[in-house]
């Protein structure tokens, strides 16, 4: 699986976003450790509180398929700025995830790459509960 593989997929799980009320429709392809990909895309609700984001969608879809390491996940937006996660999609995949790389695009090309350590410096995890 090559990092273009993983923004493909991304691409195509962006299709079937809901993004009815702010119209930007995301993909998200989560890759596990053992080379499965997982993918998700926004789906947003007329309570626009409930909305959830794609990266978010693609790990609650994957931990509850039972997938628990996780190595790369790729962002698609049709933006020319990059489109990083948000700050609640941040921690979730910090704490369920781990150091991912993270690789951002759009419709035609990579447009950033990060460590999520990078990306959420300081998190509060389950080592402060300890
Ligand atoms: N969104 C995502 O799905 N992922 C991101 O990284 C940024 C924002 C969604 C949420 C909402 O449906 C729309 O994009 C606009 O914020």
């Amino acid at each position: 699986m090559t990092d273009s593989d993983l923004i493909r997929a991304a691409r195509l799980a962006r299709r079937h976003a809901r993004a009815a009320f702010s119209g930007f429709k995301v993909g998200a392809a989560l890759e596990t450790a053992d080379g499965a990909v997982i993918t998700g895309c926004n789906i947003e609700n007329a309570t626009y509180g409930l909305t959830v984001c794609a990266e978010r969608v693609a790990m609650f879809k994957a931990l509850s398929e039972g997938h628990r390491r996780f190595r790369r996940i790729a962002i698609v937006a049709a933006a020319a700025m990059p489109t990083p996660p948000c700050g609640a999609c941040r921690q979730i995949l910090w704490e369920f995830g781990g150091d991912l790389d993270v690789i951002l695009a759009n419709l035609r090309r990579e447009t950033g790459r990060y460590r999520l350590s990078a990306l959420l410096p300081l998190p509060f995890d389950g080592r402060q509960l300890e």
